[in-house]
Parts: structure tokens; C-alpha cells; sequence
């Protein structure tokens, strides 16, 4: 099996949020779809040692915060690499309550809804929830996770269901343009495409900018 081709599947970025015994805590998570349109239904999935997956099965309800392209990364990161068993995530972020749910204000839109379902996989809930409320925040477009990984620069943490995928090199079916350094003659050789290095990256042996470098 080729998990790379897992890569092409699409995905948003969300937080996922509940109340923790009148606390309100949640997790980043990419893996949220909708299951219908009427009665409104969605899923996402959710590791068995995140502490949000526990709180879901306790509160019976959870919120998903959409965040948009230009809502703040810290959010993903406040969510996404520590847990709130001993931290107080939404301390760092503007929130507010919507339909008795915890959501992250600085999103472009959110769902609240009734747990009605679970599967359980090897490492994964999958929560049904019925949508019992839902609206648009701020016009933005809704980030992507390709948007997270290639313009954010973002990582995904091992309880994230798509990081085994992720680490799996990309192999290309046509080999990827090299670059060299038009003063000191280096080939850039490394593993990110050279389109998609920083601006401010320099030749490793000259010193000299990005702009020097000329297709081979
Ligand atoms: C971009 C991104 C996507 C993620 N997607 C998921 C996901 O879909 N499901 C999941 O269980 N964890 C996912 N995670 C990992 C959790 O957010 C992370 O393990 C978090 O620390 C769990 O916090 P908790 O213990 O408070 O629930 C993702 C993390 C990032 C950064």
C-alpha cells in the first residue's frame, strides 16, 4: 500500500470543543466531514488518549469551531500539541458561548452539536453528531489543511489521523526541478521543492539569495 495517496485526500482545520465538567476545553482536528444535509449531520474523529474525546462522551455534545485562512495559527497550536487535562487551552484564545457550546471566536464559522453515535476504531471515535445549531462568523475562507501544511508551514502531532501518511516521503513521478546557485554553482538537492523554500533562504556554501538560483 502506497500511503501517500492518502495525502490526496482534503481536509479543513477545526477545533474541536466541549465543557469539561463546566470547563471548557477542546482539540485541533482535521478530520471532520458532513455525513448529511437533513437531518444536518457531521463526524470527526478523535483519539482514544485525547482528553477530548473523553469529555465528549461526558458532555454528549461538542462544538466545531471552522477556522478560516486568516484566523490566528497560535489557535491550532494552543489546541493542537498539549492537552487539556493539564492546561486551560481556552485561557489563550477569545472564545465565547454559542447554544451552550464553547467556540473559538476568531473562526469563520461553527456548528454545535448532539452526540447521537460512536464507532470506535484501533486508535479512533468516530463521533455522529446532529447539528442543533450553526452559523458564519466572518467572511473568510475556510483554511485548508494543504493551506496549513504548505503556506503556515504547519506540523500534525502523532494523534492526528493523518500523521502516519504525512511522514511517508512523497514519491514523485517525475523527478522535481533542481536548482543552482548561478554564483558558486551549488545544486539544491534538499527535500522541500525548491519553489517553496522561505524568501529569505540563502546558499548554504556562498551565502547569496534565493533569487540567485536558476533552473538546471
Ligand atoms: C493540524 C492538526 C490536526 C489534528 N487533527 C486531529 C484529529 O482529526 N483527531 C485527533 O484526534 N487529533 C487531531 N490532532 C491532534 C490533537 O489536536 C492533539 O493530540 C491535542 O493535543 C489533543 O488535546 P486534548 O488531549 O486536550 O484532547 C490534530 C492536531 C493538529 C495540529
Amino acid at each position: 500500500m502506497n500511503k501517500n495517496a492518502f495525502r490526496q485526500l482534503s481536509y479543513g482545520v477545526y477545533v474541536v470543543s466541549t465543557w469539561d465538567k463546566g470547563r471548557a476545553t477542546g482539540c485541533t482536528a482535521n478530520s471532520v466531514m458532513q455525513i448529511t444535509s437533513d437531518p444536518a449531520t457531521i463526524a470527526v474523529s478523535i483519539n482514544h488518549d485525547n482528553y477530548t474525546n473523553q469529555c465528549i462522551r461526558d458532555t454528549g455534545r461538542f462544538a466545531v469551531s471552522i477556522l478560516g485562512e486568516h484566523s490566528n495559527p497560535g489557535i491550532i497550536g494552543a489546541f493542537g500539541f498539549k492537552s487539556g487535562r493539564d492546561n486551560n487551552k481556552f485561557d489563550e484564545v477569545k472564545s465565547e458561548v454559542r447554544s451552550y457550546l464553547p467556540i473559538v471566536s476568531d473562526a469563520c464559522a461553527y456548528l454545535v452539536c448532539e452526540l447521537i453515535d460512536k464507532m470506535e476504531t484501533s486508535t479512533h471515535t468516530v463521533f455522529l453528531g446532529k447539528v442543533l445549531d450553526a452559523d458564519v462568523l466572518k467572511k473568510d475562507d475556510p483554511m485548508t489543511y494543504a493551506y496549513y501544511h504548505n503556506v503556515i508551514k504547519g506540523k500534525s502531532p502523532k494523534n492526528a489521523p493523518t500523521y502516519i501518511a504525512e511522514e511517508q516521503p512523497v514519491q514523485q513521478s517525475t523527478p522535481a526541478a533542481k536548482y543552482a546557485c548561478s554564483v558558486c554553482g551549488y545544486v539544491y538537492e534538499g527535500e522541500v521543492p525548491f519553489e517553496e523554500l522561505p524568501d529569505d533562504y540563502v546558499c548554504p556554501i556562498c551565502g547569496q539569495p534565493k533569487s540567485v538560483f536558476v533552473k538546471k
